[in-house]
This record gives C-alpha cells, structure tokens and sequence, in this order.
C-alpha cells in the first residue's frame, strides 16, 4: 500500500525558508529579528477598540460570504476615491487576509496543467499557491542594478506567450520594493487583453509607497469592468493588522458569484466584528496611513544609509514596501549566511534565497520597527562584517 502522505503537488511545495532559519533560533534569548513582515507596533487603538465594541454589541455571527454590506461599501468608496474611477461593490469581495485572496483568486481562474507567470524575486506565497493547483508556474526576473530594481517589460511581454492563464505581478514588491512604473502598466494590460491572460496584481503593499501620490501605480485605474483583471489586497499592512487576518478582492462582475461560492467553501466569510473594525479603518484611518508611510520612509533611509556604509554591502533603493533586500559581497549561501548572523551577531534576517532562486546571494531587512531597533540591528551587522573572521567568504559560505 502506498504512504499515507500528501499527494505530489502538495510534496513539492517549497517550505519556507524564513520559517527554516526563523525556526532554528526560536525561543533564542537576544536574537534581535528583523525576518517577519509586520510593524513592531500594535494596530492602532481606534481600529482595536471598534472590535472590542462590536464584539460588546453581539456581533459574533456568519456574515454573507462575500463580507458585510457596511464593509462592500466602505471598500467601494475607499477604492473609488483612492484610484480615480467608480469601483462598485458588484466587484468587491472580502477575505480571510490577503494570502486567501490570493488563493481564492488561483482557485477561480487558474486550472492543473495551466501556465502561470509571475514576476520574480516574490513572495513564495505568490508562486506557490499557483502550484498548489497543478500549475506550471515561470517566474521573469527583475533586475537590480546598482541603486535600484527593474522588470524589462520586453521581457515580461515575451514571457507572456499566447496560452498563458495567468500574470502574477506583486508591486510594490516583497522582498525588492521594486514598484511598477507608472507608464509601464499599458502595455503590461493591452497585452493581456490581447491574449485572454488574468493579471492578478497582488497590492498588498500599494499605500505603502514613497513616489509621488497616495497610493502605488495599480491596474485598477484602468481597468474596465470587462477585463480579467484581479485585484488582491488586505488590511494586515498599512493600517497594521497582520494578525487579523482581513484582505479584499477586486474583481470582474462577472466572476463576483462564483468567488462567493469559492468563499463558501474555503472559509464560508470573514469575522464579523473583525469587518466592522476594518470598515472603521477606512472611514477614519487615513491620518494613520499618511503617518506610517512617513515614518516607514524614514526607516528605509535609516536602514539604507547604514547598510550601504557597511563593507561590501550592496543595497537598492525600495520604491515602496517595507523592506530592504541588499547583498554582501561574497555570499552566495543566503541560508547559511543567516544561520550565521544568528549564532554569530544575534541577528534574525531572511534569507533571499526564500524568494525564488533569483533572491539567492541576498539578504531581507523589515525596516518597519523603531528607529532604536533598526539602528541595534545595523551596529550588530557592521560589527560582524567588518570582523574578517565572520565576513562571508568568496566562492560560499561552508557553514
Ligand atoms: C506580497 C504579499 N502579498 C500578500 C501578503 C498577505 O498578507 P496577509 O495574508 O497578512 O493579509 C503578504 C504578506 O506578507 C505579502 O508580502
């Protein structure tokens, strides 16, 4: 008889490898980590204690599948305004947090066997959850040049070859911060008009953005009601509600219905009083949001300027996001070298081999702490780089 174990798909899922290196200094006294997503910060007290008063007022049941009626419409007007054109509530879906947004998006477009693009380094989750339902998943990768990233759309367009199901572009992007220039959308949309491509643009981190505007160039504000185009969000990043669990979805009308069965079926709906908090959020959270986008761009200063003082480092700039994803001259064992800061600089950083093997060779900083922490962390980095017993050595790093 066959092994009772998961079928191959689900065997050869990549496990993640911040968790990997996270996992072995778990419960470590000292490790200063910079490794996960999220503010040091708890989510602002209005947005806390609109759930402590819903939860007070009963607000314990089922919901509809695709959200509540007050947070459709408050999503609808927050949209609306934020990119210029009408995003009606028939669009609008609310999820479980951004990561089921995106797996309910695969699940309603992208079938086994389906060719799937996605720009690269990402987020595993991105690349993953395609895989999860058998598809074959091609990442194009960016390019880091020396003070910052970029997609050569020629190549992205080519990849895009006429068959292809799906396009899964995250800007601005976990871990580069590279954020799609504005005129590059266009094209980038025409193409898959042309071909029948979704393009499922995960905007996760579009308020956190540090070029001109409220929010990062989105497809939204081109996009008709007749393109395949998916919008897929949450509330864990700019108004810090990572352990909420609450995300959205924008979609064609079309596919409105049947992402509510998809709903149905995964997680039935999302928290009641967790949706009357976010709907608080948006109505009066845009102070917040201007705040932590001034203060997340001063971190990305402060993290820049030390790590390019450091020795050897490389470090782009993000153009949005809250990390920075630098290389140290040398390393080309992104795992080992972060199994070393640990042991060596009680330092907890993500390796950038996590993010595909484009990411290989470099390192993630969340920057999205106090300045007192982030400033801790670059003295514990500068120390153990320029100790030239602990520098990575050329060719690997053997431990
Ligand atoms: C690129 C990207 N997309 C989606 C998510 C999902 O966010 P959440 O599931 O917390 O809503 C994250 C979280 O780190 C992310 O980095």
């Amino acid at each position: 008889m066959l092994p009772p174990v998961a079928r191959p798909e689900v065997l050869a899922l990549r496990a993640s490898r911040i968790r990997e290196v996270a996992n072995a200094a778990w419960g470590r006294e000292g490790v200063l980590t910079f490794w996960f997503g999220e503010s040091d910060r708890a989510t602002p007290a209005f947005i806390r204690e609109r759930a402590a008063q819903a939860l007070s007022e009963g607000r314990t049941f089922y919901t509809h599948n695709l959200g509540t009626a007050e947070l459709r419409a408050a999503l609808s007007a927050y949209l609306s305004g934020l990119h210029g054109r009408p995003i009606g509530e028939r669009r609008i879906a609310v999820t479980n947090s951004g990561v089921s947004a995106l797996m309910i998006a695969a699940q309603a477009v992208v079938s086994p066997g389906d060719r799937v693009v996605a720009v690269t380094p990402v987020w595993p989750n991105v690349v993953e959850i395609p895989r999860i339902l058998s598809a074959q998943v091609e990442g194009v990768a960016l390019e880091a040049a020396q003070d910052s990233w970029r997609l050569d759309v020629g190549r992205l367009l080519a990849a895009l070859t006429p068959g292809t199901r799906a396009l899964f572009l995250n800007s601005p992007n976990n871990p580069t911060g590279w954020t799609l220039p504005a005129d590059d959308r266009a094209a980038i949309l025409e193409h898959c008009r042309k071909h029948g491509i979704w393009l499922v643009a995960d905007d996760v981190y579009e308020r956190i953005a540090f070029g001109p505007g409220r929010s990062a160039p989105s497809f939204l504000a081109l996009a008709e009601d007749g393109d395949r185009v998916i919008g897929a969000n949450s509330f864990s990043k700019a108004w810090r509600m990572t352990g909420w669990r609450l995300g959205w979805l924008v979609l064609p009308p079309a596919l409105l219905e049947s992402v509510g069965v998809l709903l149905e079926y995964n997680t039935s709906c999302a928290p009641d009083f967790v949706q009357a908090a976010a709907a608080a959020a948006l109505a009066q959270g845009e102070a917040h949001v201007s705040e932590l986008r001034a203060e997340l761009a001063a971190a990305r200063d402060q993290v820049l300027a030390g790590l390019r003082a450091m020795p050897g480092a490389e470090a782009p700039e993000p153009d949005g996001g809250m990390y920075a994803f630098f290389r140290v001259a040398g390393c080309s064992d992104s795992v080992a070298l972060a199994r070393r800061l640990i042991d060596e600089a009680s330092l907890g950083l993500a390796p950038g081999a996590a993010f595909g093997p484009e990411g290989e060779g470099w390192l993630r900083w969340c920057f999205a702490n106090r300045p007192e922490k982030n400033a801790l962390g670059l003295q514990r980095l500068g120390r153990f780089l320029t100790t030239s017993t602990a520098r990575p050595r050329a060719g690997g790093d053997p431990n």
